[in-house]
């Protein structure tokens, strides 16, 4: 009996940081790897991108809490207006669709980026991003 309420703990502590990483309601976000996409965030989206809430000014808008909040929402930023009024919310399957290839999703968006072509590190970063909130 001891030893069942001992392995539900160790279970239930084991449970908790993977849960913690799998996004609520997104199947795509969820076949992501977060810790994969931080590389794929440092390697391609940093130099124009913080992840944080404060932090330095760069060339694009703070990713941090990017899903659930309105196309060019983030305030202070100079957003053209194509992204400004693209006029939909942010979610796991939007920033894919943006990230296979930004100018065809909103077009006149001045995001010097072509695009992620592989779906893997597509999938990661949106896994990564959806969770910085
Ligand atoms: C060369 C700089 C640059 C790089 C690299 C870059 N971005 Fe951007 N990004 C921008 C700029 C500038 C904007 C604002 C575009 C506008 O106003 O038209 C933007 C806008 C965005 C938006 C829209 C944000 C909003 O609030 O509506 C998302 C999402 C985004 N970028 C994601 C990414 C991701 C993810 C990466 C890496 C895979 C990335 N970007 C790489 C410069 C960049």
């Amino acid at each position: 009996m001891k030893t069942t309420t001992r392995m539900l703990a160790l279970l239930g502590a084991l449970a908790i940081p993977g849960l913690a990483m799998i996004a609520p309601g997104s199947a795509l976000a969820s076949d992501g790897d977060a810790a994969a996409g931080k590389t794929v965030f440092q390697r391609q989206c940093a130099t124009c991108h913080i992840d944080a809430a404060e932090g330095p000014r760069r060339l694009g808008p703070t990713l941090f809490g990017l899903i659930g909040r309105k196309t060019g929402a983030v305030e202070g930023f100079r957003y053209t207006e194509a992204n400004r009024s693209a006029g939909f919310t942010w979610t796991p399957e939007k920033l894919d669709e943006y990230l296979r290839n930004p100018r065809a999703m909103i077009p006149g968006t001045n995001m010097a980026f072509a695009g992620i072509r592989s779906d893997k590190d597509r999938a990661d970063v949106v896994s990564y991003i959806n969770g910085i909130k």
